[in-house]
């Protein structure tokens, strides 16, 4: 539905690109170093922090934060004997305000379920963004900054209840492992340490091409790369998967060549920084920044795509750098691909 090719059916294909990025933004508010100085690792690795630091004040949530989690993030004990059911649960990103709608696209989100047989009691984990997808996808110019300014934490949310109906109805609700409370008690503990040491989302993933074996430049950190380093690690503690349960997952993906780093907020911003490639990031976020009319952001989706897909170039921001992509057809494109449960 979403591959942007130019030529035969141009039109047609701005237009569905037009309504996916609607839906997109809507759901939202959603020194230079050269490869020859260093030998980059791909993809590059995702920064781990010491911990989570506070809240800039300017970032302000739409939707509370994980409003029946424990109030100290915490995660009850079980008894080392129960036996815990583990759930895939998948619903349409946004459910509760535009039903199925996202579904219809296979823009999913996914979270864990779990069951404890001794006390009957379940539970909900999930990991998304503190100030909602628009805000982790783009930065806010602000005035007299010249850095754009990102509000894109993300964080994992525990809470009692697993609710059937938002899952099941337009979604997934499919048990696929069990465990010991044990195990549980252990997944317990990783979660935590997880939690404040990554910290910030990451929408995008940056490949090579969609070839099966293509070089990945980068990967998202998100609500299903939560789901699948749990599973992992519960894999890792002795869970026993049935992998006879497909599990797909939505991603969104920008093709690129190989990446070029750029630098730092200070290297590229700062007092010594590199002015003419400052304008440039700036111009580029313009185009995306929140809050926009509906007719500025007609305007801005026009040039959206035409920078995409005829300069064929985007600024990447990741562990807090910025990162040049020279973008290769198909440029960008919303899969729903399957990821097995671990083996
Ligand atoms: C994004 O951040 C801004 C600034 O903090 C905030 O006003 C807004 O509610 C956030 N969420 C969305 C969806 O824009
Ligand atoms: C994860 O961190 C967030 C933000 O500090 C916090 O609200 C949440 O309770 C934590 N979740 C867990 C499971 O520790
Ligand atoms: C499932 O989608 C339908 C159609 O959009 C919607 O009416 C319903 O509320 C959705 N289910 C839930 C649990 O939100
Ligand atoms: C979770 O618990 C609630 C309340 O007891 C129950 O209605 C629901 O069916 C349970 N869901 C699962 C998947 O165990
Ligand atoms: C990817 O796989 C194809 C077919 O198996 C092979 O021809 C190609 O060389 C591989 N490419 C890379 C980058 O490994
Ligand atoms: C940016 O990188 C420079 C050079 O590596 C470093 O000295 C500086 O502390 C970094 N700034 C930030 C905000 O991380
Ligand atoms: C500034 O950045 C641009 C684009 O990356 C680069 O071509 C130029 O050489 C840089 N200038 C300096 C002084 O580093
Ligand atoms: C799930 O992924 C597999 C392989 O990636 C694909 O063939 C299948 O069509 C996907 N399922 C759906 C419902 O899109």
């Amino acid at each position: 539905m979403w591959p942007v090719a130019l030529g035969m059916g141009h039109w047609r294909d701005v237009l569905s690109w037009l309504r996916w990025l609607l839906l997109l933004l809507s759901m939202a508010c959603v020194s230079v170093h050269t490869t020859t100085d260093f030998l980059q690792h791909w993809p590059v690795p995702y920064k781990r922090f010491e911990f989570r630091p506070k809240n800039d004040p300017y970032c302000q949530a739409k939707y509370t934060f994980c409003p029946t989690g424990y109030a100290d993030g915490s995660i009850p004990v079980t008894k080392n004997e129960d036996i815990i059911q583990v759930f895939r649960l998948q619903a349409p990103v946004w459910e509760f305000k535009y039903g199925d709608l996202l579904g219809h696209f296979k823009i999913m989100h996914d979270a864990i379920g779990f069951s404890s047989s001794l006390t009957g009691k379940n539970y909900t984990a999930e990991w998304y963004e503190l100030f909602q997808l628009g805000n982790c996808t783009f930065p806010h110019l602000r005035p007299n900054m010249e850095e754009p300014f990102w509000c894109n934490q993300g964080a994992a949310c525990f809470y009692e209840g697993i609710d059937d109906n938002h899952w099941k109805s337009n979604g997934t609700l499919v048990p696929i492992a069990t465990m010991s409370g044990a195990i549980f008690n252990s997944m317990a503990k990783w979660l935590k340490e997880d939690n404040d040491t990554g910290i910030y989302y990451q929408t995008w993933n940056v490949r090579a091409s969609p070839e099966f074996n293509s070089s990945v430049w980068f990967d998202s950190y998100d609500c299903a790369s939560f789901v699948l380093r749990t599973y992992q690690k519960l894999f890792e503690l002795g869970a026993t998967f049935n992998r006879k349960v497909q599990t797909n997952y939505t991603r969104l993906l920008l093709y690129s060549g190989e990446p070029t780093y750029l630098g730092n907020g200070t290297m590229i911003f700062g007092q010594h920084g590199n002015k003419s490639l400052a304008l440039d990031i700036q111009k580029f976020y313009i185009l995306f920044r929140p809050h926009q009319s509906w007719k500025e952001l007609f305007l801005s989706i026009l040039d959206i795509y035409y920078k995409v897909t005829m300069d064929k170039m985007f600024y990447f921001f990741f562990n807090f750098e910025y990162w040049y992509l020279p973008l290769k057809f198909p440029y960008i494109k919303v899969v729903y691909d399957e990821i097995p449960l671990p083996s």
